[in-house]
């Protein structure tokens, strides 16, 4: 049996289809990867998981119980850690988290144990009695952690747990998920970063429009690609002409895929090589017959990166880029509004 199960799930808003008859299916004690461009639709389904928002169709089940019929049972189940969070500013963090396990109805005794122990795992000693408002977005987002775990939730929903935060907090967040994952917790997140979700996910769905576009291990995932990822130079080679003649070249040759022109750090182009042949012998010679000298050429093995790309037709470097600039606005618009 699985520990959940969702089916055919739709929500739209107005004329926005945000999630199109999506179907998952999450083992119990997995560590579970949403990735997905800007609007793919992973707050939705996170915020329905949560019992935050309804579904238009579809159904959810978690340890069989159908998510919509009992939502109650399914609160006490889960721990929601949210992607925009507002903290209290004049409480302190241990204010705030003592405010929260009362939310929860638990024990004094077993209530001050518990907030001592996340104050531990999550490494907020020095800060836990300052005001929310002096709180770094790193030490913003502990407490949120901390707030999402008080009752001991057998699920974990993170929505972006790690974005813009310091080295220091995200290793802390990481090795606390891996804790709880190895304590037998289930744990979903949904992530920018493919570096992370490689290291840390047991399974990975890719959302695209609302849908599943593909779904595994992350190795499983790579494995699929058949072939090496290759960065090839070239001599001389600096503008947008050239890339397209070599594109051509590239493109002829059976066996190579995925080619993308790489602009940022001088030219460059990369592309999944199938493994079974020789083909970088053929490359060479091809390239050398249109008089193109090759200035390096790596090889190495696909990442997520190249999952991405195969999946969704764009490099997520390009989502990240775009992603910037809209939550920077997003940030500006809400601070000017105060
Ligand atoms: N309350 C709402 N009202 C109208 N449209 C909404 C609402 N919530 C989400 N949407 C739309 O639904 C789609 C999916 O949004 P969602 O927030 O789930 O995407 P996401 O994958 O979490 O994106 P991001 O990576 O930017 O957080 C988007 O087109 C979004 O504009
Ligand atoms: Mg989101």
């Amino acid at each position: 049996m699985h520990h959940i199960e969702i089916r055919s799930l739709s929500k739209s808003f107005r004329n926005v289809i945000a999630l199109d008859g999506l179907n998952i299916k999450i083992g119990k004690g997995s560590l579970f990867g949403l990735l997905g461009p800007n609007g793919a639709g992973k707050t939705t389904l996170l915020k329905i998981l949560a019992t935050l928002i309804n579904p238009d169709n579809g159904e959810i089940y978690i340890n069989n119980i159908n998510l919509r019929k009992d939502p109650r049972t399914i609160r006490e189940l889960i721990g929601y850690v949210a992607q925009d969070i507002a903290l209290d500013k004049v409480l302190t963090g241990r204010e705030l988290l003592d405010f929260q396990a009362d939310l929860y109805h638990m024990n004094k005794i077993k209530k001050y144990e518990r907030i001592d122990s996340l104050i531990n795992q999550l490494e907020m000693n020095d800060w836990i009695d300052r005001k929310c408002g002096t709180y770094s977005g790193g030490m913003k987002r502990r407490i949120d952690l901390a707030a999402g775990l008080l009752h001991i939730p057998q699920i974990l929903i993170l929505d972006e747990p790690t974005v813009g935060l310091d080295i220091e907090s995200r290793e802390i967040i990481w090795k606390l998920m891996t804790n709880l994952r190895n304590q037998g917790m289930t744990i979903i997140l949904s992530s920018h970063y493919l570096d992370e979700i490689d290291k840390l996910a047991d399974c990975v769905a890719i959302i695209n429009n609302g849908k599943v576009i593909d779904q595994g291990s992350p190795t499983d995932l790579k494995n699929k690609l058949g072939g090496d990822r290759i960065s090839l130079k070239v001599r001389e080679f600096s503008n947008n002409e050239e890339s397209e003649t070599i594109k051509e070249i590239l493109s002829k040759i059976d066996g190579i895929s995925q080619i993308v022109v790489n602009i940022s750090q001088g030219y460059s182009l990369n592309f999944i090589a199938d493994r079974e042949k020789d083909l970088l012998n053929k490359l060479k010679v091809e390239l050398a017959f249109a008089k193109f000298e090759i200035f390096s050429l790596t090889q190495s093995q696909p990442s997520l990166d190249d999952v991405y790309l195969q999946a969704t037709g764009n490099t997520l470097q390009d989502a990240e880029i775009f992603m910037t600039g809209k939550r920077d606005f997003r940030k500006e618009s809400k601070e000017s509004m105060r």
